[in-house]
């Protein structure tokens, strides 16, 4: 059998070095490489024998020199750009940077600074960190023109403190980050976003708000005490953990009601199953051919509300430390009965909910409002809380209005969900999925007092760990459109712009900003959405103001990371578009690795893993018009057909960062690259 042909890849990786030593030592020092089409090849025998001989000795080399020569030669070439003479020293340290694009960035999504807050598509501030402590020398100005939840401020806050874990990327990564402090402009249109962000990148002092918080508990617990009790089975009176709530079935044949619990939940082993016998007609009915039942009812507001009728399933309590479960009873009862003749709270908000993008005909039926979101119980331990924290003096009251709101989407309403898990005796307590507003058809109440509590925790580590920073961050809540910021004054820019029409922050987040009394202004939004009239064209043009601003505001030598997703290939044409016209140019790409994939990046009907990273400069390029992204997509296959470690979904990443590198269109959608890894038939198991 003859010797099979080794990619760049394999061969630096059979070395043990980078990618860029292969092309330099192709271009320098003659390692035996051959050109197939576009492509280098090698022979391994060749590679090794050339090793062996003292090819790759570089004792003697001129380490300057040496370090102008990168991978990007290739890329420069195909643009026709010859590098000046001047910036050969420039080039060293560009080369140097861009070690942070050799190697998948790891974006681990644990830890306190990462959990305090849940915002979708959040990257790791310790992974953020290290980019700008490479990127930039301490005092230095950074932008983030998208900041959502504000973690490029908090990653520079932690320049200013760096972790452990901070030095564990930089050491994979191959980087001297220069840590010290950074002055940060976030701009986030979203009411939510720059709330946040104000709140993290100024952190309280940390005793301070631990002492809050207990005080914040002790005043709900007093307020509240009787709301979250439940009897165990000895009658006692104990604490009620949460509540399953279920859906109403509704016979076809009979019209007769069961309970969703009752008809589908079965018990040793737990299981779901597809249909009941209907005790009123006895027949074999399909869960999914019962309509939910429906009511007319009032709200908590006592206003006259027609919704979905849901219905008490599951009682869980703790007596002293043992915990318990049973089926509803009459003191239960008794207890929402009560509940729902109490006035609420003065403060408590009765407004709109905007809906886009995000509604359903089923699970929404009945939800127009913010209240709806929640059982009485529910909605007046919420308004109570934000009553009390209004109360507490300035220095500690927003971030204590952060924690009752970093429970609140994810735990306090009906979004709050039960899910099976295989081997296990019971369902298992989830929050709500990410970047949508599910409710599904067991939906649970949980007891926010205990989830406030025990959520405080990861606030009160972040504080600790960010607290002292001298990093300064400057929010701005306005659009990132016209920033004002002064021309040539950045330093470095990184930022992850909304992926089109991945996720409507505005309309998601109104479940937190309709507490905070005001919402995003979503005309300024860059979104792809029909609701707000803005399709790709709307979305590219909105894009490409941003990217006219970035361009205006970094200074000449100045970089940007740009993080993106999509699977699809009109929005990254946009995307490059948008920065192309700002009169910037892809450096380098990588690929940010989200350790765990969020929801919505498993469950997008045509998913991408991993999100590309752009390095871009300012360096004007013209743009390929005939894009020949196929043959691209082929070679990148064919190479990959020995490396069992490349899924297609990642290599879709990569292939679209291989485009932008190359000044190529992307004119290929994330399925029909499938399609062609399919029928290359490259991964046996794919
Ligand atoms: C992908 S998210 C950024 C997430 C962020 N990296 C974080 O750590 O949470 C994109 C953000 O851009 C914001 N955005 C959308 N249009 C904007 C505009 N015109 N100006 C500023 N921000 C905008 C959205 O509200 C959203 O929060």
């Amino acid at each position: 059998m003859s010797e099979p042909w080794m990619s760049v890849e394999q061969i630096s990786e059979h070395l043990g070095v980078t990618r860029d030593s292969i092309y330099r030592w192709i271009d320098r020092k003659g390692l035996p490489a051959h050109r197939v089409g576009r492509l280098w090849k090698f022979k391994i025998s060749e590679v090794d024998s050339w090793v062996c001989t003292g090819g790759a000795d570089e004792s003697n080399e001129e380490t300057i020199v040496a370090s102008s020569i990168s991978m990007n030669e290739e890329v420069e070439a195909r643009h026709g750009i010859v590098p000046e003479a001047g910036t050969i020293m420039k080039r060293c340290s560009i080369d140097l940077i861009k070690n942070l694009y050799k190697i998948p960035l790891p974006s681990a999504r644990t830890g306190p600074l990462y959990n305090a807050f849940s915002y979708p598509t959040k990257i790791s501030p310790e992974a953020i960190a290290v980019y700008i402590a490479t990127h930039t020398e301490p005092g230095a100005t950074v932008l983030d023109a998208f900041s959502g939840s504000g973690t490029t401020g908090i990653a520079a806050l932690l320049c200013d403190r760096p972790t452990p874990e901070m030095n564990k990327i930089a050491r994979a990564m191959g980087v001297s980050p220069k840590w010290g402090p950074r002055n940060v402009h976030l701009f986030e249109i979203g009411v939510l976003g720059s709330f946040v962000s104000r709140v993290l990148c100024h952190p309280p002092e940390p005793e301070a708000f631990e002492r809050a918080v207990d005080e914040l508990c002790l005043q709900a617990q007093k307020k509240l005490d009787w709301i979250y009790e439940a009897k165990d089975e000895a009658g006692q009176t104990a604490i009620f953990r949460h509540a399953i709530w279920s859906d109403v079935l509704v016979c076809p044949d009979c019209k007769m009601e069961t309970s969703l619990w009752d008809g589908s939940v079965k018990t040793k082993p737990l299981e779901m199953s597809h249909s009941f016998c209907c005790a009123g007609c006895g027949k074999e009915v399909p869960v999914k051919s019962c309509e939910r039942a429906t009511e007319a009812t009032v709200d908590s507001f006592g206003e006259s509300h027609f919704t979905k009728k849901r219905v008490l399933a599951r009682v869980y309590g703790r007596s002293g430390k043992m915990k318990w479960q049973r089926p509803p009873i009459k003191e239960d009862y008794e207890l929402l009965a009560k509940i729902a003749t109490m006035e609420l709270p003065k403060s408590a908000p009765n407004v709109d909910i905007q809906w886009g993008e995000l509604r359903r005909a089923g699970y929404h039926f009945g939800i127009d409002k913010l209240h709806h979101f929640y059982t009485k119980r529910n909605f007046i331990v919420m308004s109570t809380l934000m009553e009390l924290v209004s109360t507490f003096p300035q220095d500690v009251s927003d971030a204590l209005r952060l924690l009752v709101l970093s429970y609140n989407s994810s735990h306090s309403t009906l979004m709050t969900r039960v899910v099976l898990k295989k081997g296990q005796s019971d369902f298992v307590l989830t929050g709500s999925q990410s970047g949508v507003l599910y409710i599904s058809g067991l939906p649970v109440e949980k007891n926010i007092l205990e989830g406030v509590r025990r959520k405080s925790k990861a606030f009160i580590d972040s504080f600790q760990m960010l607290h002292g920073s001298q990093s300064q961050v400057l929010v701005h809540n306005t659009s990132s459109e016209a920033m004002p910021l002064q021309t040539g004054t950045v330093d470095y820019i990184f930022t992850d712009p909304p992926f089109g029409d991945y996720i409507p922050y505005a309309e998601l987040n109104q479940i937190n900003e309709l507490w905070l009394g005001h919402t995003t202004d979503r005309s300024r939004e860059v979104i792809v959405s029909p609701s707000q009239s803005k399709g790709v064209a709307e979305y590219g043009m909105m894009m490409g103001s941003v990217f006219k601003e970035i361009a205006r505001v970094l200074k000449t030598d100045a970089m940007a990371t740009v993080v993106f997703h999509s699977a699809h290939s009109e929005v990254w044409r946009a995307l490059a578009q948008a920065y192309t016209t700002a009169g910037l140019a892809v450096e380098a790409t990588s690929v940010l690795d989200k350790i765990q994939a969020s929801f919505k990046q498993v469950i997008s009907t045509v998913s991408v893993k991993g999100d590309p990273l752009l390095l871009l400069s300012k360096r004007q390029v013209e743009r390929s018009k005939a894009s020949p992204s196929a043959k691209i997509a082929t070679d990148m296959i064919s190479e990959a057909r020995n490396c069992s470690t490349l899924d297609p979904q990642r290599l879709y990443s990569l292939f679209v960062g291989r485009c932008l590198e190359l000044g190529y269109d992307v004119d290929m959608d994330a399925k029909t690259f499938y399609a062609l890894v399919i029928s290359e038939k490259p991964f046996s198991e794919a």
